[in-house]
């Protein structure tokens, strides 16, 4: 076998065998702005390894939301970010969604070998930080980071350099790149599902699912479902319905048939009437999809500005609306009287834990969650599949095969 400085795609090295190159997709600040021009294949060096990472030789990689976000530079932009927290890298070689090989790893890592076949969820934080250290959420620490969005040589490198407390059994029945599509959103549904107790799915709880046929939502409805709870979804097109259905909602809204959508009016605006009655009648289509009138103990929140106040008026007395995004807007308005006098939670959430991430991959690996892996595009696709998620015109999740070379290999 040869020793040589770069490998086509594809064309697999000697195990081990570290390039000194390597193909990636990356953002360069001065091509921000639409993803399908802002992601570019180049040719980068590849990554040298600190004590505790792992190189992992990338079968396929995921396509996730935040590097939607990475290539406009917005709302921060991560590499003038990375810069000032004194790394010299000017561009982005992101990607927080692998699944691949284990190809070397670092010299404290003992528990992960050289040939393993691998996922890795994105929670990143210094192993050092005297928070982890303390054994506390690893989530809340100051040097927390979001891996291949915040942190550089992520899945669209043909070798991506992770940390070992990431890595993850990759499901044996999976192929690569559909082990490649779940876990930033499956580890975040989890935590947004299962991380706030006691606000946490139990049996027969209502679940409102925003974006159900999306990314995050999909993944959740079958948490809530694995779990005993009920989902109701809501989407934006009736072909979506059968979608969630199928993934175990007890009923679909389309979002499309309400117009209350927005910052919610001044209370004392004439106009706050008829959006609160489109609030009523929002919350009236969740009683009929659970037969009963009975409301979501949790919200599952995402959009953000166009949602939060009916999110926040159809939660139940004492229930939770938890929230890891503002992809329509970030100025969010709610009714507080209905907050306090109800006792509701508003809580922020944000990717998960390594037990968080471990527990939603055992129910993958259990084939309880199927990772909605709707359609798989080629390496240089990237910025392509990019753009569908931007223009909301995909299902589900979406991968692109990096060192695989057709769709259906990984599976054992
Ligand atoms: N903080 C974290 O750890 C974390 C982790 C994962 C994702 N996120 C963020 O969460 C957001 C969603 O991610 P995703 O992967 O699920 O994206 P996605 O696959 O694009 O799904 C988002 C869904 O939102 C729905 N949507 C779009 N516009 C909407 C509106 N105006 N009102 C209500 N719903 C709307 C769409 O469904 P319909 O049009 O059918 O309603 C779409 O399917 C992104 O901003 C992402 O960056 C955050």
């Amino acid at each position: 076998m040869s020793s040589k400085e770069i490998y086509a795609l594809g064309e697999m090295p000697e195990l081990g065998h570290v390039p000194k190159k390597m193909h990636a997709f990356a953002v360069r600040q001065d091509r921000f702005g639409e993803p399908k021009d802002a992601w570019q294949r180049e040719v980068l060096d590849t990554p040298n390894l600190g004590p505790k990472d792992v190189l992992i030789y990338v079968m396929a990689t995921g396509i996730n939301y935040n590097n939607v976000w990475a290539a406009r530079g917005v709302p921060i932009d991560v590499i003038a970010d990375r810069q000032k927290k004194g790394e010299p890298e000017n561009f982005h070689a992101g990607g927080s969604d692998a699944a691949g090989i284990v190809w070397a790893v670092g010299s404290d890592v003992d528990d992960i070998k050289v040939g393993e076949e691998v996922v890795v969820h994105s929670g990143w934080w210094e192993p050092d930080d005297p928070w982890v250290l303390s054994g506390k959420d690893p989530m809340l620490a100051p040097s927390v980071r979001i891996w291949g969005y915040q942190t550089n040589y992520g899945s669209y490198c043909q070798f991506a350099k992770a940390q070992s407390h990431q890595i993850k059994k990759k499901p044996k029945h999976l192929s690569w790149e559909e082990a490649a599509s779940y876990m930033l959103c499956a580890s975040t549904a989890y935590r947004q599902l299962m991380g706030w107790s006691p606000h946490i799915v139990e049996k027969d709880d209502v679940v409102l699912v925003w974006g159900a046929a999306g990314g995050l939502g999909s993944i959740a409805i079958q948490i809530v479902c694995a779990l005993g709870g009920k989902a109701v979804a809501v989407v934006s097109d009736e072909a979506k319905r059968q979608f969630c259905l199928d993934k175990g909602a007890v009923g679909v809204i389309n979002r499309n048939d309400f117009t209350h959508w927005g910052t919610m009016p001044d209370t004392n605006d004439p106009e706050w009437k008829t959006w609160m009655a489109g609030a009523r009648s929002f919350g009236k289509a969740i009683w009929d999809c659970v037969g009963e009138r009975k409301n979501p103990k949790i919200v599952f929140e995402h959009p953000g500005e166009a949602t939060l106040p009916t999110s926040g008026f159809v939660c139940d007395t004492g229930g939770m609306v938890v929230i890891c995004a503002g992809t329509t807007g970030y100025n969010i308005t709610m009714d507080l009287r209905y907050h306090w006098m109800m006792q509701k939670r508003f809580q922020g959430s944000h990717l998960a834990n390594d037990e968080q991430a471990a527990a939603v991959n055992e129910l993958v690996i259990a084939k309880k969650v199927d990772p909605c892996l709707s359609e798989t595009y080629t390496f240089d696709q990237i910025g392509h599949a990019h753009q569908l998620m931007r223009e909301n015109k995909h299902f589900g999740n979406m991968a692109c095969l990096v060192n695989a070379t057709e769709k259906g290999q990984g599976r054992v």
